[in-house]
């Protein structure tokens, strides 16, 4: 076992094992108990900053809001168009992103999930705590349109004549709101600043380059990994109670790729625990955080049983 996961297990409040500490907690708190250069990789999916999954990202509200069809403030989840909503990511993460700097060892790399359109506020974080930003990776999978035709509003617009009615929903015909099918989820790939050459650092962290024989379809692996959305059910097939889980098998690519058998990964945001059994499964050690009481249980059970 490593030191650190040792010390870590001597707070009262983490749940752990040989290889893993788990904390029910605000990862803002957490975090500070970690010491510098401490971690060998952080992979996370932080709050979105859209329609309630923010900072106030409160299970309750959400599960009541998006309990009809996946509908929040009565438009689909993620559709809400609110400018606020970058500036409030940014400000959420600049602390932590300080924080994910100075608990990294050097070369170690720094993956964070965003949504396309507040994509540049995350990597405006990192870029600001002094990460290098290296790339921008995107997760591929087969979305649904959200898009909405203005019939309906059309329709309500008592300013407009019937004629004029008709004659704007024919000519709008096929147009709808600027939502083009989302198949895509971006990631920023940040690097800590290495100790001298990629070999010197290789050499005292065993960090800084990424592993090629690691491949999602045996070919040299790409910037886009296109891998299934979840359907939500576990591996073990239980439905996951939980509105973003990210695929097991996405979180163990970039695993494979960003880190070695033996060190430790951690997410200061663990939802239901999908990264936390990509770690274990290929024999990292693992340290989340989760908010929520019963995201972290459903965590907390899958790593149980989901971990071979
Ligand atoms: C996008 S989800 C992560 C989903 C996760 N990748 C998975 O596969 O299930 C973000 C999670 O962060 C949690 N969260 C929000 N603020 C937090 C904080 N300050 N500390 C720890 N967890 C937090 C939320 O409750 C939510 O479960």
């Amino acid at each position: 076992m490593t030191a650190i996961i040792e010390s870590m297990q001597k707070d009262s409040n983490v749940e752990s094992t040989l290889n893993y500490n788990i904390y029910n907690k605000d990862c803002i708190k957490g975090l500070k108990i970690l010491p510098n250069d401490s971690i060998d990789c952080i992979i996370t999916d932080p709050p979105y900053f859209i329609d309630g999954m923010g900072s106030e990202w409160n299970d309750t509200n959400l599960k009541t809001k998006a309990s009809k069809s996946g509908v929040i403030g009565g438009l689909p989840v993620g559709m809400k168009f609110d400018k606020a909503q970058g500036e409030r990511l940014q400000e959420f993460m600049n602390p932590l992103a300080n924080e994910f700097y100075r608990i990294l060892k050097p070369g170690a790399f720094c993956i964070v999930f965003s949504q396309a359109r507040l994509y540049h506020r995350m990597a405006m974080s990192l870029d600001l705590a002094g990460f290098e930003i290296r790339d921008m990776l995107v997760w591929k999978y087969e979305g649904q349109a959200k898009a909405f035709s203005q019939t309906h509003f059309i329709k309500k617009d008592k300013k407009l004549t019937e004629i004029q009615k008709e004659s704007l929903i024919k000519e709008l015909e096929g147009y709808k709101t600027p939502q083009l099918k989302p198949q895509i989820e971006p990631m920023v790939m940040a690097q800590k600043p290495k100790d001298g050459t990629f070999v010197q650092n290789w050499q005292k962290h065993k960090l800084g380059l990424i592993n090629t024989k690691e491949s999602l379809d045996g070919k040299f692996p790409s910037n886009v990994m296109e891998v299934s959305k979840h359907t939500r059910k576990s591996e073990s097939n239980i439905k996951i109670e939980h509105l973003t889980p990210k695929p097991v098998c996405l979180i163990s690519h970039l695993i494979r790729l960003f880190t070695q058998e033996g060190q430790i990964v951690l997410d200061p945001f663990m939802g239901s625990g999908s990264h936390g059994i990509a770690a274990l499964n290929n024999h990292r050690f693992f340290v989340g955080y989760e908010i929520e009481k019963k995201y972290f249980e459903i965590a907390k059970k899958r790593i149980e049983q989901e971990v071979l």
